[in-house]
């Protein structure tokens, strides 16, 4: 219980079932069988959701949107890791969240319509600006096979196209040295505010506001109501800052507060009280606290509370209202949409696309990059990043 925000019921689960091969010394026997027995739990588990064994076994396993093929990707895992061959270390939370990726990948693939990206840490470092020019090719190479792209992030600056075209400048610049033409370019969305804001690529290589975007669900609330659950969440986090006497100070925005690093605290005193840093711990602690404030008013509209890494926000809205509404836009079903992101605990905010496509679980854009490689390489774009190799044979 008081860790259970930095846990996957999932991926523990699989973990321990494998953890007895190891002990046994029989990994490199059994564990493929035991991935063929979790995909045939998640094959049952997608006909009856509510009775199905996984549900019994693991109660937060969510929704799979496609079947995975998971045997196929724990070998092909193993062909190049030889995590079967460990004698020391088994089989690792990594270790599992990668062959799921992956499965989910190959999964994916054939069918793939929209990608849908979180921004810092997923397509860019923590609080930068896209930079990476393999990540912008993958990107290329995903729109001029006809795959909508989406960045859903958490920042939200309004319909202020300028601040998010900072963020992504580079990846702009690319579509404009590659010479995408406009119906390639305008498949490029960037998703504000979790899902408040939209805007779309033109032919210019800017991004333009789309002014008639109105998520159902966070479109059209009360403005009341938008003020009093800012408000509850500002309140908390200012009571949180003065209890835990954190170096941090309040931003609030149109539809969102966060507790940043840094300032003074309200009374204008700094020094001792305010000068704990911004430590995992305490962010963790202050989202949970906010959390549990927002959970006992029991708001109706959906927002997002998280742990962004060095800082707490709150958001009207959250990635599901987001990507869902975007899945409707382009007539894209759940099935052929991924959303890759780096927040996938329960203090994160990308755990929410959970609910309307399948997930990939990243902690990097290093990450990022290996899965788009990974992906274009099935769909037959690119080289495999996997060199297929015999159990026997060696690659690296
Ligand atoms: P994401 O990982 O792309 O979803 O971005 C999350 C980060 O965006 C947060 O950790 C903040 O540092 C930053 N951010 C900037 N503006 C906002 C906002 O209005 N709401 C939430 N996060 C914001
Ligand atoms: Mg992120």
């Amino acid at each position: 219980m008081l860790v259970r925000h930095r846990k996957d019921g999932l991926i523990e689960f699989f973990r321990n079932m494998l953890n007895h091969s190891f002990v046994l010394n029989l990994v490199e026997e059994t564990a493929p069988q035991t991935w063929k027995h979790f995909e045939e739990l998640v094959e049952e588990h997608i006909i009856d959701p509510v009775n199905s064994r996984l549900k019994h076994l693991v109660s937060t396993v969510g929704t799979f949107f496609t079947h995975l093929p998971l045997c196929e990707a724990y070998l092909d895992y193993d062909a190049h890791y030889h995590i079967s061959r460990r004698k020391y270390v088994p089989i690792s939370f990594d270790d599992v969240r990668h062959v799921l990726n992956l499965a989910q990948v190959k999964a994916s693939a054939p069918q793939i319509g929209l990608l849908s990206f979180d921004g810092d840490q997923t397509l860019y470092s923590d609080g930068k600006n896209f930079n990476d020019e393999d990540l912008a090719e993958y990107i290329i190479q995903f729109l001029q096979n006809g795959t909508y792209i989406t960045l859903t992030t958490a920042a939200g600056y309004g319909l202020d196209a300028s601040k998010y075209e900072v963020r992504v400048q580079y990846l702009l610049d690319a579509f404009k040295k590659a010479l995408l033409p406009e119906n390639v370019v305008s498949k490029f969305y960037v998703l504000g505010g979790e899902c408040n804001y939209l805007l779309q690529c033109n032919q210019d290589y800017k991004l333009n506001p789309v002014t008639n975007w109105s998520p159902k669900e966070t479109g059209d609330i009360d403005q009341a109501i938008v003020k009093k659950l800012i408000d509850t969440a500002e309140k908390s986090l200012r009571g949180t800052i003065n209890d835990l006497c954190l170096n941090a100070r309040i931003l609030r925005k149109e539809r969102a507060v966060g507790l940043i690093h840094g300032g003074v605290q309200d009374n204008g005193v700094s020094g001792m009280q305010g000068s704990l840093s911004l430590r995992r711990e305490v962010l963790d602690e202050s989202c949970l606290r906010v959390m549990e404030d927002l959970r006992k008013q029991n708001f109706k509209v959906p927002y997002c509370a998280f742990n962004g890494g060095s800082d707490v926000w709150v958001d009207v809205g959250n990635k599901r209202v987001g990507v869902s509404t975007l899945q409707d836009l382009l007539n894209v079903p759940p099935e052929a949409c991924i959303h890759v992101g780096d927040q996938m605990y329960e203090t994160g905010n990308d755990i929410a696309a959970r609910s309307c496509c399948p997930t990939i679980w990243i902690s990097n854009p290093t990450e990022t990059k290996y899965i788009l490689k990974a992906m274009l390489s099935y769909i037959g774009l690119r080289e495999s990043p996997i060199p297929k190799t015999t159990k026997g044979g060696s690659s690296d």
